[in-house]
């Protein structure tokens, strides 16, 4: 193996940029040509490659989004999509791939292993919804961004005495919702994962009121559904003051928590150990504080779990 291939893929992340990085310098320093294929697997079709060098990635570990772009890119499921993408390789002389992204992107890495292209996929998402991995990278920055802004929310509700129902992103997974509720002290959380009883948090938020609580503040995953349809339905079983309020893209920019750093470089590294090795097909996750990895075939039969000791811990704590 004398050359790889970068891309990032899906929806961006904090950190791609740093798992860039690490994966570029890692190949260089073992000796190998790094290529960064720009906006995923639909610059790969297109051809849209070039060298890089260490100056390629010099400044970008503090850095949000993703400088190689990104696309959603569905036409890569197809054989035709694939065999145009492999064209490319073989006209950049690219032997093997890491590809950063979500479910989406690990299909592509798959098809390409089968194609006898090696490729790796390292879990970017801020959604943390990828198996055989406690934490993506992303999810860190965006919780934080997500926790800055409930504080926010939690001065102006608590100076009118309102009702704040806060939509997180998280398309299929409540790992955002659970973990910035209970860092920003939610009242309630309401998640995919967990059924909910509208008129049980109506009633709860009328008694934090009485017992003199001066905010009530519902983390919603947005996977349930929008925050003004869920303030609708609260509405029919309470007369509150009440907004509601969806944090949305905001989530997915600025610069990476240092743990999301750490993270994309211990993941890109590692990556690169695996090509080294001549393996491909496989997920790099990170379980319990160790770097791992998985079959992606494996990923595809198995389902993420977010961890639901949040939920029980905030309903004690909510009272
Ligand atoms: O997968 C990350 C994510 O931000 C989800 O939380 C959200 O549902 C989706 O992407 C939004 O996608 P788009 O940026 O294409 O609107």
């Amino acid at each position: 193996m004398k050359r790889i291939g970068i891309l990032t893929s899906g929806g961006d992340a904090p950190g791609m940029n740093a798992a860039v990085r690490s994966v570029a310098r890692k190949a260089m320093d073992a000796g190998l040509e790094v290529f960064g294929i720009n906006y995923g697997f639909a610059g790969l079709v297109a051809g849209d490659i070039f060298q890089m060098t260490s100056e390629t990635v010099a400044d970008r570990i503090n850095t949000g989004g993703t400088f190689l772009y990104s696309a959603r890119y569905p036409e890569f499921a197809q054989v035709e999509g694939q065999l145009k993408g492999i064209e490319q390789l073989k006209k950049f002389g690219i032997d093997a791939l890491v590809v950063i992204g979500g479910d989406g992107s690990y299909h592509g890495a798959l098809r390409l292993t089968e194609h006898g292209y090696n490729a790796v996929g390292l879990p970017g998402t801020i959604d943390n919804d990828i198996p055989y991995t406690d934490f993506t990278i992303g999810f860190d920055t965006a919780l934080t961004t997500a926790v800055d802004a409930l504080d926010k929310i939690r001065d102006t509700a608590s100076s009118h005495q309102r009702v704040f129902v806060v939509e997180v992103m998280g398309r299929d997974a409540g790992d955002l919702a659970l973990w910035s509720g209970v860092a920003a002290g939610a009242e309630a959380i309401v998640v995919p994962e967990k059924d909910y009883d509208i008129k049980q948090i109506a009633e709860d938020l009328k008694k934090g009121f009485e017992n003199g609580k001066k905010h009530g503040i519902i983390v919603l995953a947005e996977g349930v559904m929008s925050s003004e349809d869920f303030l609708a339905e609260l509405k029919k079983h309470g007369d509150f003051d009440a907004r509601a309020n969806t944090l949305g893209h905001m989530q997915r920019g600025g610069v990476p928590t240092a743990r999301d750093r750490v993270l994309a470089s211990k993941m890109g590294a590692y990556a690169v150990d695996l090509l080294l090795d001549g393996q491909g097909g496989l997920a790099v996750g990170m379980e319990n504080n160790q770097i791992t990895h998985h079959s992606i075939l494996d990923l595809f039969d198995e389902k993420h779990h977010a961890d639901l000791s949040l939920y029980d811990l905030n309903k004690s704590l909510a009272k």
